[in-house]
């Protein structure tokens, strides 16, 4: 397989193939992080508003001295600001200091009045709705709209309603949680998949799982690049890969070709030990008509 360094979104837009992620990266060091990622080559920028940390990411983005219209930047909406999105969206834009989201995203199909309380007068299906028409309505500061954290089944549910394909799913992805329902299900709707804990998060077991580091040793490179290639490599799919460390952010950067084999193999781990580094506990309420929108079991 030939790896790419960008996909084309549904919208024409290209996204880079690799983005830095901030999710967990704390204050103090995110700025820093954003800062030397864009001089070192990094196109793309993932944050949220959940993070709290966008004022920080638009500083960086600042700092690096990197003109705005070379970046993708990527912020999410917040479960309790389903309530009020425009807000939201405009509250976004004035944190990062930008005039414009290439990319924003339905956090999580979760409408919830703080972080662990379901609201119940919302349809996440109606949050939808509300992003596409600021989508249309503000085509200069919008650029795409997507959602993150969808099963099959609640992307079916969206695109029974849509006028707008998301352009991107934004999902955990890795050889422990590898969802290929998921990912087949959205390279046939035309969406982008995007590769959140593409290292399967802190302290991750994968980093020292045979199978990766012996495909480390063959190409000269640590299992991580191995891991971040493995997405790079899968058509119509971008990754995240999460560092504040400055040697680590530059060093992610090198994608590998590997080899259908190879990929096969690095997948197969998901059948030995499948894990899942982000699965808050809120989304398993089904019993509250709050179903979990990442265990196909109890959807
Ligand atoms: P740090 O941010 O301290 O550098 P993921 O992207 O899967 O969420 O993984 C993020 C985790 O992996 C963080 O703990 C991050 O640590 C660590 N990490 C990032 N890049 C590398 C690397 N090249 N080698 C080892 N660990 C890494």
């Amino acid at each position: 397989m030939v790896a790419s360094t960008s996909v084309k979104l549904n919208t024409g837009a290209e996204m880079p193939t690799v983005s830095l992620g901030t999710w967990k990266s704390k204050p103090g060091q995110v700025e820093h992080a954003v800062a030397h990622a864009l001089k070192v080559g990094y196109k793309g920028i993932d944050t949220a508003a959940a993070y709290k940390n966008e004022a920080e990411v638009g500083k960086g983005i600042k700092d690096s001295g990197v003109p705005r219209e070379s970046i993708f930047l990527t912020t999410k909406l917040d479960n309790p600001d389903q309530k009020n999105p425009e807000k939201a969206l405009f509250d976004s834009l004035k944190a990062l200091d930008t005039p414009y989201l290439d990319l924003w995203l339905m956090h999580w199909p979760a409408p919830m009045f703080d972080g662990s309380t379901p609201d119940k007068s919302i349809d996440w299906l109606d949050t939808w709705k509300e992003m596409e028409r600021l989508y249309k309505a503000y085509p200069d500061k919008l650029k795409a709209i997507g959602v993150s954290n969808f099963s099959v089944k609640f992307l079916e549910r969206l695109l029974a309603v849509a006028t707008v394909t998301p352009a991107v799913n934004q999902i955990e992805l890795h050889p422990s949680c590898t969802q290929q329902d998921v990912v087949e299900f959205c390279r046939s709707k035309g969406i982008v998949i995007t590769s959140y804990s593409p290292l399967g998060s802190d302290n991750s077991p994968l980093l020292t799982n045979p199978t990766v580091t012996k495909l480390a040793e063959k190409y000269n490179v640590a299992p991580a690049n191995i891991l971040i290639s493995l997405q790079a490599n899968k058509p119509g799919v971008t990754v995240l890969p999460k560092s504040v460390t400055p040697a680590r952010i530059e060093a992610n950067q090198k994608i590998v070709d590997l080899t259908d084999a190879e990929v096969t193999e690095l997948e197969a781990i998901d059948k030995e030990h499948h894990f899942r580094a982000c699965h808050p506990s809120w989304t398993g309420w089904g019993s509250l008509g709050f179903p979990d929108c990442l265990d196909a079991d109890k959807q």
